[in-house]
Parts: structure tokens; sequence; C-alpha cells
């Protein structure tokens, strides 16, 4: 690395791509993206042409040729690991989509590994980065909300049949690890997890899949988790609605009610009080990104370079990450006997 920028690769170049290549082009005072990786050759083809970068189709001689300081890792949710491990033995720094993995077991050796290699390991989960979630983390960390006494999340969006069909892993238990809980709700799940902040005591919950007769993985997910702190929450979350209507959270708490609309957040304080938080007018749209994305990947990239040139911690470390993929991973373990047999 030369002293103030970073020399990134990007191993997936599928949807999510878009958000991570744009965000390299708007941060290049801290880094500079010199390759690009996968196997669909076309697709790594595409984006080195775009951005004037070196394509690869096998991110191991990626690996072995470059002298990277990081890359982003966007592949199908089994790769997660594998790959990170190999970065890790190269000393090179990794920043994972979510999840971090299939299960929990690879995630906390990829955490590990990555301690002892001395590297930084970021998990994206880009909610957190929201206006909404920084308000009511903050309200409830300086007291303004007294106790958390109760939270549930709802989540009902629209995955059709096209979208698994689309793909050659979404939809199976190996390569995705699940359904809705693992790859949609687990944004929701995780800024409860987060605001929360408490180990969780127990959880039971159901899973099942009831419209999707191509895939065996769960489509619609409820349960209550318990944390040590008291805090009850309930979840629901399904993928067979017509459209993906906003997210919805609520706490309850000792001094206030904070209702989540999406990227909005709205506090009602016990004494009339209001204090609310909206998506920024002037966000980045990105060509090719979907709404439902968020538009805070770039805020959580732009953190984890300064990690990287050692400006300030890393915020989303792997450990950080594996408090939610350890829920995520005790909600199947609790769900996935429950399933019917679609
Ligand atoms: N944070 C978010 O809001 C968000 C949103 C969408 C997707 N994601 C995550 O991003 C990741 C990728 O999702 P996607 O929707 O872009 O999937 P995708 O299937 O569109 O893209 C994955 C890409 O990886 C490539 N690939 C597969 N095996 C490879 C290998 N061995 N080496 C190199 N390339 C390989 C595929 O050819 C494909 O282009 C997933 O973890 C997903 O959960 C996160």
């Amino acid at each position: 690395m030369d002293s103030n920028r970073l020399r990134i690769g990007v191993i997936g170049c599928g949807r999510i791509s878009v958000m991570h290549f744009s965000a390299t082009q708007s941060l290049k005072d801290k880094a500079t993206l010199i390759c690009c990786c996968d196997i669909k050759k076309d697709r790594a083809d595409a984006f080195a042409k775009k951005y004037d970068v070196k394509a690869y189709y096998d991110y191991k001689q990626m690996l072995d040729e470059e002298q990277l300081d990081a890359v982003h890792v966007l592949l199908p949710h089994y790769l997660h690991v594998p790959v990170a491990l190999y970065a890790f033995e190269k000393g090179v720094a990794v920043l994972s989509e979510k999840p971090m993995s299939v299960d929990y077991e690879s995630a906390k050796k990829t955490v590990d590994l990555a301690k002892e290699k001395g590297v930084l390991y970021g998990v994206i989960l880009q909610c957190r980065y929201n206006n909404s979630a920084q308000l009511v983390k903050k309200a409830y960390q300086n007291g303004k909300l007294g106790k958390i006494i109760s939270a549930r999340s709802t989540l009902t969006w629209a995955r059709p049949d096209s979208y698994y069909l689309e793909s050659d892993w979404k939809g199976t238990w190996d390569k995705e690890g699940g359904g809705v809980v693992i790859d949609q709700a687990i944004h929701s799940i995780d800024l409860v997890n987060w605001i929360v902040d408490s180990p969780v005591k127990s959880v039971s919950c159901s899973m099942a899949n009831r419209g999707h007769d191509i895939v065996k993985v769960e489509d619609s997910a409820e349960g209550l988790i318990v944390y040590e702190n008291g805090v009850k929450y309930g979840f629901y979350c399904m993928n067979n609605y017509g459209c993906d209507e906003p997210i919805e959270i609520k706490l309850y708490c000792e001094n206030a009610k904070v209702v989540f609309d999406y990227d909005d957040a709205y506090i009602y304080y016990n004494d009339g009080t209001k204090e609310e938080a909206h998506q920024s007018s002037n966000v980045e749209t990105v060509e090719g990104g979907k709404d439902y994305w968020g538009f805070q990947h770039v805020r959580q990239i732009e953190q984890f370079y300064n990690a990287c040139l050692k400006k300030e911690p890393l915020d989303i470390s792997g450990e950080e990450a594996l408090k939610t993929h350890k829920l995520v991973c005790d909600i199947y373990k609790c769900g996935k006997p429950t399933m019917n047999n679609k």
C-alpha cells in the first residue's frame, strides 16, 4: 500500500457488486480498485472493462498474484468462509457480505484466524448505518429510552419463484444456508440484536415453506427471543408477499415507544416529546441498486477502509457480527426441525 491508499480487489461480480464497485469509485482518496474476479468470465470482464482493472476468474490466482490490502467478498453464502480463510493466510483483509457463513462453527473459525493473523475482518450489516438506527441506538445508550421491555420486527417481502430460478445457489440449504431468515430478515434481526446488546437467553421459533414449491428452504418464520437483560423480542418474516413492504420494527421501552418504518425512525417519549430521523436526502442512488438494499453500503465500506488505514477502530468486525450470526444459527437450530416437508 502507498501509505494513504489501499489496494482493493472485488471477488464476486453478481447483483450486489454494483454497490461495492460504486463505493470504490467514490472513495478513491482511500482506495484504488486493482482487480475483480468472478467464475463467470463475462461478469468479471464487464466490470474490469468498466473500471479499467484486471479481470480474474479464480480468486486464489488473484490473491496469489496481486499485492492486495483488502478484498470485498460478494459470493454465495457457502463460499464466504473458504475465500476469507485463503485471504487471511495471505495477510489480506476481508470485507464480507452478510451472512458470515452457513453455520456458526466455520464463522467462528474465520474470526479466530483473522485474529491470529492480525488482519481485519469486516462483515456488511449496512442497516446499522441508517440515520434511523443511529438515532435509536444512541437514545438507548445514553439512557433516554430507559429499559427496553419488548421489541418486535415484521418483514413481508416478495421473492417469487423467478428470484430463485435465476440463481444457482439461492433456495438451497447447503449453499444459501436457509431462506428468508438468513438472507432477508437478517438485517432486521441484526438491528434489534445490536440495539438490545445483551446475551441471548433463549430462542423459540417455528419455520415453514408455505409458498415456494421449487425450493426447500423456509419462506416463513416466527419466534420469540428472550435476552438475559429481560427484553422479549418477537419476530415474523415471510417472503411470499406481493411486494417489498417497508420493514417494521417497534421497541416498547420504559420511557418511550420507538417505531422504525424502513429507513425512518420515530421516538415517542412518554413526556409527549418526539425525536425522528429520516434517510438523508442527498443519498446517491447506484445504477442497478435496489431500494431494499438501502443506501448505507458506502458508509460502512468507508468505515472499513478507515480501519484498514488505521484511522479508526473497525465498527462491525467479525467478532461483532458473530453475535447476530450466532442468533441466526440458533434460530435455525430451533426452527428447522419444525419445518414441513415441502
Ligand atoms: N447487504 C445487503 O443488503 C445484500 C443485498 C444483496 C445481496 N447481499 C449478499 O451479497 C452476496 C452475493 O449476493 P448476490 O445477490 O450478489 O449473488 P449473485 O449470485 O448475484 O452473485 C454472486 C457471484 O459470485 C460468483 N461466484 C460464484 N462462485 C465463485 C467463485 N468460486 N469465485 C468467484 N466468483 C464466484 C457468481 O458467478 C456470481 O456472479 C450474498 O452474500 C448476499 O447475501 C447482501
